[in-house]
């Protein structure tokens, strides 16, 4: 086979050839030039450098960053703002498991929390009151995104890991609301249970195991206790992962429209 200029080289292996063209369009959105699972690949000094800048593990920071992905006005730093809410709620909420546990013990834990512990109050306000904004900023973060079209391609990928990260941010805000075991949480949880038990075929199933039987019990709060503290999280923390390398994969932030 002939030789081939660099040039040439390069645009064979970004035209969507050998494997990832046989895969089709949906492979390529998710494995793009510079990943080691393409093809057309030739090991060459300048392709090696070329994997190394553009591998997030090898080189966290990107080696070139757009002037509009830099602009606060742009993205209004809310996917960064989400972020770091996800950090307060991480390191508040290990503070708060020393005092609580999911028992029927846990509403007492609570008023204990709050009137005898120090700056007790304090980390369970900004644990709560920093659930909440969390949900509205991934809101308005999606709004911004799709005010400024990236969910288009070649974000597309990443657009579904986000919506993946709403309903997850979403599932930790209804599984915190239970643990205070207050009536506004027992009753809350009760209508969103008796919600769920409208789904189609499944409805009953989903219940029972939200519910741990067929009503809000210390049970349910057990249950919710480890989807919320130990389970979510982890799910969350590996899409937040994939999330933050898709957009150095898609090349940085998306231009202004
Ligand atoms: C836990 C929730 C989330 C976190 C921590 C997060 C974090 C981020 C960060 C830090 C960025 C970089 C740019 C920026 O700050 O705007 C970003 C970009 C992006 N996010 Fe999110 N995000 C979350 C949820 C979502 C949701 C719900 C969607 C959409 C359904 C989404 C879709 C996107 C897309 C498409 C980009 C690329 C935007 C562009 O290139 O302009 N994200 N995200």
């Amino acid at each position: 086979m002939a030789k081939l200029t660099l040039k040439e080289r390069f645009k064979k292996s970004t035209s969507g050839s050998g494997e990832s063209a046989k895969a089709g369009k949906f492979a390529t959105s998710i494995f793009r030039p510079g990943s080691p699972f393409r093809k057309g690949y030739t090991d060459s000094p300048r392709n090696r450098s070329y994997v190394v800048m553009n591998n997030v593990l090898y080189h966290l920071h990107p080696v070139k960053v757009k002037r509009h992905g830099v602009r606060l006005s742009y993205t209004l730093c809310l996917g960064g703002m989400s972020f770091f809410l996800f950090i307060v709620l991480t390191i508040t909420g290990i503070w708060l498991m020393f005092y609580f546990r999911p028992t029927e013990m846990a509403y007492a834990d609570i008023q204990a929390l709050q009137t005898s512990v120090a700056f007790g109050s304090l980390v369970r306000n900004m644990h709560r009151w920093g659930a909440h904004l969390m949900v509205l900023v991934v809101f308005l973060h999606m709004s911004r995104v799709f005010y400024h079209g990236a969910y288009k391609a070649p974000r597309e990928f990443n657009w579904v890991i986000g919506v993946i990260l709403l309903f997850l941010t979403l599932f930790l805000s209804f599984t915190g609301y239970l643990l205070p075991w207050d009536q506004l949480a027992i009753w809350a949880v009760t209508v969103g249970g008796n919600m769920a038990s409208y789904t189609p075929v499944f409805g009953a199933q989903i219940k029972f195991g939200l519910f741990a039987g067929l009503e809000a019990t210390t049970a349910t709060l057990l249950r919710f206790y480890v989807l919320h503290v130990l389970f979510f999280p982890f799910i969350i923390v590996i899409f937040m992962a994939i999330h933050f390398w898709r957009v150095r994969k898609d090349g940085g932030i998306s231009g202004p429209l």
